[in-house]
Protein backbone atom coordinates (compact mmCIF):
# COMPACT_ATOMS: atom_id res chain seq x y z
CA UNK A 1 0.00 0.00 0.00
CA UNK A 2 1.53 3.64 -0.58
CA UNK A 3 2.06 5.66 1.85
CA UNK A 4 -0.42 5.95 4.96
CA UNK A 5 0.25 8.53 6.55
CA UNK A 6 -0.96 11.16 3.97
CA UNK A 7 -3.39 8.40 2.14
CA UNK A 8 -2.08 9.66 -1.13
CA UNK A 9 0.25 9.16 -3.38
CA UNK A 10 2.53 11.17 -4.71
CA UNK A 11 3.76 11.81 -8.58
CA UNK A 12 6.98 13.64 -9.31
CA UNK A 13 6.90 15.01 -13.41
CA UNK A 14 10.64 15.76 -14.50
CA UNK A 15 11.22 18.52 -16.06
CA UNK A 16 11.98 19.10 -19.16
CA UNK A 17 10.77 15.64 -20.08
CA UNK A 18 8.79 14.90 -23.83
CA UNK A 19 10.00 16.14 -27.29
CA UNK A 20 12.54 17.63 -28.11
CA UNK A 21 13.50 20.39 -30.66
CA UNK A 22 14.79 17.95 -33.26
CA UNK A 23 11.39 15.70 -32.83
CA UNK A 24 9.36 18.45 -32.92
CA UNK A 25 10.84 19.43 -36.34
CA UNK A 26 10.84 16.28 -37.91
CA UNK A 27 7.28 15.52 -37.04
CA UNK A 28 6.02 18.96 -38.49
CA UNK A 29 8.53 18.41 -41.68
CA UNK A 30 5.85 14.85 -42.64
CA UNK A 31 2.97 17.25 -41.68
CA UNK A 32 3.57 20.28 -43.92
CA UNK A 33 4.65 17.65 -46.60
CA UNK A 34 1.61 15.63 -46.68
CA UNK A 35 -0.12 19.04 -47.02
CA UNK A 36 1.98 20.78 -49.25
CA UNK A 37 2.78 17.31 -51.59
CA UNK A 38 -0.86 15.38 -50.89
CA UNK A 39 -0.61 11.49 -49.91
CA UNK A 40 0.87 9.71 -49.68
CA UNK A 41 4.62 10.71 -48.50
CA UNK A 42 6.89 8.16 -47.94
CA UNK A 43 9.12 8.20 -45.07
CA UNK A 44 12.51 6.17 -44.85
CA UNK A 45 12.54 4.70 -41.23
CA UNK A 46 10.41 5.67 -38.07
CA UNK A 47 10.43 9.40 -37.99
CA UNK A 48 11.45 9.35 -34.83
CA UNK A 49 11.97 6.13 -32.62
CA UNK A 50 8.37 5.85 -31.16
CA UNK A 51 5.48 3.65 -31.86
CA UNK A 52 2.25 6.88 -31.36
CA UNK A 53 4.22 9.25 -33.78
CA UNK A 54 4.80 6.87 -36.47
CA UNK A 55 0.84 5.49 -36.16
CA UNK A 56 -0.39 8.49 -35.91
CA UNK A 57 1.52 10.02 -39.57
CA UNK A 58 0.17 6.91 -41.04
CA UNK A 59 -3.16 7.36 -40.51
CA UNK A 60 -2.60 10.87 -42.24
CA UNK A 61 -1.07 9.04 -45.05
CA UNK A 62 2.63 8.59 -44.77
CA UNK A 63 4.04 5.26 -45.35
CA UNK A 64 7.16 3.91 -43.82
CA UNK A 65 9.35 2.32 -45.65
CA UNK A 66 12.48 0.72 -44.73
CA UNK A 67 14.76 1.56 -48.14
CA UNK A 68 14.59 4.84 -50.89
CA UNK A 69 14.41 1.29 -53.03
CA UNK A 70 11.00 0.98 -51.98
CA UNK A 71 9.75 4.20 -53.21
CA UNK A 72 7.79 4.65 -56.90
CA UNK A 73 10.37 6.81 -58.72
CA UNK A 74 9.48 11.03 -58.47
CA UNK A 75 7.31 10.69 -55.03
CA UNK A 76 8.32 12.51 -51.63
CA UNK A 77 10.70 11.53 -49.45
CA UNK A 78 11.48 12.21 -46.22
CA UNK A 79 14.67 11.17 -44.08
CA UNK A 80 14.17 10.14 -40.50
CA UNK A 81 15.61 12.44 -38.01
CA UNK A 82 18.63 10.33 -36.92
CA UNK A 83 20.16 11.13 -40.29
CA UNK A 84 21.57 8.88 -43.18
CA UNK A 85 24.44 7.78 -44.78
CA UNK A 86 25.49 9.56 -48.16
CA UNK A 87 24.63 6.46 -50.32
CA UNK A 88 21.02 6.58 -49.01
CA UNK A 89 20.70 10.10 -50.62
CA UNK A 90 22.42 8.79 -53.55
CA UNK A 91 19.96 5.86 -53.80
CA UNK A 92 17.46 8.82 -53.47
CA UNK A 93 18.63 10.36 -56.19
CA UNK A 94 18.81 7.87 -58.81
CA UNK A 95 15.11 6.75 -58.44
CA UNK A 96 14.44 10.82 -58.74
CA UNK A 97 12.89 11.11 -55.62
CA UNK A 98 11.85 14.24 -54.14
CA UNK A 99 13.91 14.19 -50.97
CA UNK A 100 12.91 16.20 -47.36
CA UNK A 101 15.84 16.09 -45.16
CA UNK A 102 14.67 15.65 -41.43
CA UNK A 103 17.93 14.87 -40.16
CA UNK A 104 18.63 16.56 -36.83
CA UNK A 105 20.60 19.71 -37.01
CA UNK A 106 22.65 18.35 -33.95
CA UNK A 107 23.00 15.22 -36.09
CA UNK A 108 24.43 16.86 -38.88
CA UNK A 109 26.56 18.18 -37.05
CA UNK A 110 27.95 15.11 -35.96
CA UNK A 111 28.35 13.98 -39.51
CA UNK A 112 30.07 17.47 -40.67
CA UNK A 113 32.24 16.82 -37.74
CA UNK A 114 33.06 13.20 -38.94
CA UNK A 115 33.24 13.94 -42.50
CA UNK A 116 36.39 16.90 -41.85
CA UNK A 117 38.12 14.98 -39.50
CA UNK A 118 38.35 12.14 -42.01
CA UNK A 119 39.07 14.10 -44.60
CA UNK A 120 42.70 15.41 -42.60
CA UNK A 121 43.27 11.62 -42.22
CA UNK A 122 42.16 10.91 -38.74
CA UNK A 123 40.87 8.05 -37.37
CA UNK A 124 37.40 8.51 -36.19
CA UNK A 125 36.60 6.81 -32.66
CA UNK A 126 32.75 7.02 -32.97
CA UNK A 127 31.42 6.32 -29.29
CA UNK A 128 28.37 5.51 -29.39
CA UNK A 129 26.02 2.03 -30.20
CA UNK A 130 27.32 0.50 -33.50
CA UNK A 131 23.59 -0.84 -34.74
CA UNK A 132 21.52 2.44 -33.64
CA UNK A 133 19.93 4.15 -36.76
CA UNK A 134 22.02 7.33 -36.04
CA UNK A 135 25.25 5.63 -35.71
CA UNK A 136 25.04 3.70 -38.73
CA UNK A 137 23.64 6.90 -40.84
CA UNK A 138 27.15 8.77 -39.71
CA UNK A 139 29.87 5.57 -39.83
CA UNK A 140 28.34 6.08 -43.47
CA UNK A 141 30.27 9.09 -43.99
CA UNK A 142 33.66 7.75 -43.79
CA UNK A 143 33.23 3.68 -43.27
CA UNK A 144 37.00 3.17 -44.05
CA UNK A 145 37.97 6.10 -41.35
CA UNK A 146 35.66 5.30 -38.47
CA UNK A 147 35.90 2.94 -35.53
CA UNK A 148 32.54 2.41 -33.45
CA UNK A 149 33.53 1.94 -29.43
CA UNK A 150 30.59 1.70 -27.11
CA UNK A 151 31.91 1.75 -23.04
CA UNK A 152 35.53 2.19 -21.86
CA UNK A 153 36.41 -1.09 -21.88
CA UNK A 154 36.05 -0.96 -25.79
CA UNK A 155 37.54 2.64 -25.65
CA UNK A 156 40.46 1.15 -23.72
CA UNK A 157 41.26 -1.80 -26.67
CA UNK A 158 40.47 -0.02 -29.95
CA UNK A 159 43.49 0.06 -32.15
CA UNK A 160 44.08 2.65 -34.53
CA UNK A 161 46.73 2.85 -37.41
CA UNK A 162 48.16 6.23 -35.70
CA UNK A 163 48.30 7.38 -32.75
CA UNK A 164 49.06 11.03 -33.82
CA UNK A 165 46.03 10.82 -36.15
CA UNK A 166 42.61 10.25 -33.95
CA UNK A 167 39.82 12.03 -33.46
CA UNK A 168 36.39 11.60 -31.64
CA UNK A 169 32.63 12.33 -31.92
CA UNK A 170 29.83 10.44 -30.21
CA UNK A 171 26.07 9.54 -30.89
CA UNK A 172 23.72 11.99 -29.62
CA UNK A 173 21.59 10.00 -27.12
CA UNK A 174 24.41 8.76 -24.81
CA UNK A 175 24.31 8.52 -21.23
CA UNK A 176 26.44 11.51 -20.10
CA UNK A 177 28.66 10.63 -17.76
CA UNK A 178 29.13 6.98 -19.49
CA UNK A 179 30.49 8.87 -22.73
CA UNK A 180 32.50 10.82 -20.52
CA UNK A 181 34.32 8.14 -19.00
CA UNK A 182 34.35 6.63 -22.46
CA UNK A 183 36.09 9.82 -23.77
CA UNK A 184 38.74 10.29 -21.04
CA UNK A 185 40.03 6.67 -21.53
CA UNK A 186 40.32 7.34 -25.49
CA UNK A 187 42.30 11.21 -24.33
CA UNK A 188 44.47 9.20 -22.17
CA UNK A 189 45.54 6.87 -24.25
CA UNK A 190 46.03 9.41 -26.91
CA UNK A 191 47.63 12.55 -26.53
CA UNK A 192 46.88 14.23 -29.58
CA UNK A 193 43.47 13.18 -29.81
CA UNK A 194 41.17 16.00 -32.07
CA UNK A 195 37.11 16.35 -30.17
CA UNK A 196 34.14 18.20 -30.99
CA UNK A 197 34.58 21.49 -29.18
CA UNK A 198 31.13 21.43 -27.44
CA UNK A 199 29.59 17.82 -26.83
CA UNK A 200 27.88 15.81 -28.91
CA UNK A 201 25.49 15.07 -27.16
CA UNK A 202 22.79 16.78 -27.55
CA UNK A 203 21.47 19.21 -25.10
CA UNK A 204 17.73 17.82 -24.83
CA UNK A 205 19.60 14.12 -24.01
CA UNK A 206 21.58 15.90 -21.07
CA UNK A 207 18.77 17.91 -19.75
CA UNK A 208 16.24 14.95 -19.37
CA UNK A 209 18.84 12.54 -17.97
CA UNK A 210 19.14 15.54 -15.16
CA UNK A 211 15.96 16.00 -14.44
CA UNK A 212 15.06 12.17 -14.23
CA UNK A 213 18.24 11.82 -11.92
CA UNK A 214 16.76 14.53 -10.01
CA UNK A 215 13.07 13.06 -9.19
CA UNK A 216 14.46 9.42 -9.36
CA UNK A 217 16.36 9.67 -5.96
CA UNK A 218 13.00 11.06 -4.25
CA UNK A 219 11.02 8.13 -6.01
CA UNK A 220 10.09 4.42 -5.24
CA UNK A 221 9.11 3.70 -8.86
CA UNK A 222 10.12 6.07 -12.30
CA UNK A 223 8.25 5.50 -15.39
CA UNK A 224 9.83 6.16 -18.68
CA UNK A 225 7.43 6.98 -21.66
CA UNK A 226 9.24 5.80 -24.84
CA UNK A 227 9.67 2.59 -27.53
CA UNK A 228 12.12 0.13 -26.57
CA UNK A 229 14.00 1.19 -29.93
CA UNK A 230 14.57 4.99 -28.37
CA UNK A 231 18.44 5.04 -27.48
CA UNK A 232 17.61 8.46 -25.34
CA UNK A 233 14.26 6.73 -23.47
CA UNK A 234 16.85 3.90 -22.44
CA UNK A 235 19.33 5.80 -21.31
CA UNK A 236 16.68 7.56 -18.75
CA UNK A 237 16.18 4.07 -17.76
CA UNK A 238 19.51 3.44 -16.96
CA UNK A 239 20.52 6.77 -15.28
CA UNK A 240 17.21 6.73 -12.94
CA UNK A 241 18.51 3.34 -12.09
CA UNK A 242 21.83 4.61 -11.20
CA UNK A 243 20.44 7.29 -8.93
CA UNK A 244 18.65 4.49 -7.25
CA UNK A 245 15.11 4.07 -7.81
CA UNK A 246 13.88 0.45 -10.10
CA UNK A 247 12.53 1.98 -13.37
CA UNK A 248 10.48 0.46 -16.31
CA UNK A 249 9.57 1.91 -20.18
CA UNK A 250 6.98 1.67 -21.04
CA UNK A 251 4.79 3.12 -24.80
CA UNK A 252 1.77 4.13 -22.79
CA UNK A 253 -0.47 3.98 -19.43
CA UNK A 254 -1.42 0.63 -21.49
CA UNK A 255 1.63 -0.92 -20.46
CA UNK A 256 1.35 0.56 -17.17
CA UNK A 257 2.84 -2.72 -14.36
CA UNK A 258 0.17 -2.97 -12.09
CA UNK A 259 2.21 -5.34 -10.25
CA UNK A 260 5.36 -2.64 -9.50
CA UNK A 261 3.45 0.30 -8.41
CA UNK A 262 1.89 -1.82 -5.32
CA UNK A 263 4.86 -0.48 -2.69
CA UNK A 264 5.28 2.39 -4.60
CA UNK A 265 3.95 5.90 -2.80
CA UNK A 266 6.10 7.98 -4.97
CA UNK A 267 6.67 7.34 -8.86
CA UNK A 268 8.53 9.48 -10.63
CA UNK A 269 7.42 10.28 -14.26
CA UNK A 270 9.32 11.69 -17.08
CA UNK A 271 9.37 10.53 -21.17
CA UNK A 272 11.90 10.42 -23.91
CA UNK A 273 12.71 13.14 -26.38
CA UNK A 274 10.85 10.80 -28.85
CA UNK A 275 7.80 10.36 -26.63
CA UNK A 276 4.55 12.88 -27.56
CA UNK A 277 3.58 15.00 -24.14
CA UNK A 278 -0.19 13.79 -24.32
CA UNK A 279 0.96 10.36 -22.72
CA UNK A 280 2.33 11.65 -20.02
CA UNK A 281 -1.50 13.70 -18.99
CA UNK A 282 -2.66 9.70 -20.28
CA UNK A 283 -1.02 8.34 -17.80
CA UNK A 284 -1.32 10.54 -14.41
CA UNK A 285 -5.04 10.34 -15.67
CA UNK A 286 -4.75 6.26 -15.23
CA UNK A 287 -2.96 6.36 -11.89
CA UNK A 288 -5.47 9.20 -10.71
CA UNK A 289 -8.10 6.85 -11.54
CA UNK A 290 -6.14 4.49 -9.20
CA UNK A 291 -6.27 6.53 -6.22
CA UNK A 292 -5.63 9.75 -4.88
CA UNK A 293 -2.84 11.73 -5.65
CA UNK A 294 -0.88 14.53 -5.50
CA UNK A 295 1.19 15.75 -8.91
CA UNK A 296 4.58 17.94 -8.24
CA UNK A 297 6.81 19.11 -11.50
CA UNK A 298 9.94 19.29 -10.66
CA UNK A 299 13.25 20.46 -12.64
CA UNK A 300 14.10 23.08 -15.21
CA UNK A 301 10.78 23.07 -17.57
CA UNK A 302 12.01 25.91 -20.08
CA UNK A 303 13.84 24.87 -23.58
CA UNK A 304 13.69 27.47 -26.09
CA UNK A 305 15.47 25.78 -28.52
CA UNK A 306 13.73 25.61 -31.91
CA UNK A 307 14.97 24.65 -35.45
CA UNK A 308 13.92 26.17 -38.86
CA UNK A 309 12.13 23.64 -40.73
CA UNK A 310 13.53 22.10 -44.07
CA UNK A 311 13.29 24.64 -47.03
CA UNK A 312 11.57 21.99 -49.03
CA UNK A 313 8.81 22.09 -46.60
CA UNK A 314 8.79 26.03 -46.13
CA UNK A 315 8.87 27.43 -49.61
CA UNK A 316 6.22 25.60 -51.86
FE1 LIG B 1 18.14 16.13 -32.08
FE2 LIG B 1 18.82 15.55 -29.62
FE3 LIG B 1 16.35 15.47 -30.30
S1 LIG B 1 19.96 15.09 -31.45
S2 LIG B 1 16.41 14.82 -32.42
S3 LIG B 1 17.63 17.30 -30.27
S4 LIG B 1 17.34 14.04 -28.95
Amino acid sequence: AWSAAAGEREVLLAAPRSFCAGVERAIETVERALEQFGAPVYVRRQIVHNRHVVAGLERRGAIFVEEADEVPDRSVLVLAAHGVAPAVRAQAAERHLRVVDATCPLVAKVHQEVRRYAADDNTVVLIGHADHEEVVGTIGEAPDHVLVVSDPAEAETVDVPDPSRVAYAMQTTLAVEEAAETAAVLRQRFPALKGPRTDDICYATSNRQAGVRAIARRSDLVIVLGSQNSSNSRRLVEVAEAAGAPAVLVDDAGELPLDRLAGAGTIGITAGASAPPTLVDDLVRCLSGLGPLTVTETGEPTEDVRFVLPKEVTHP
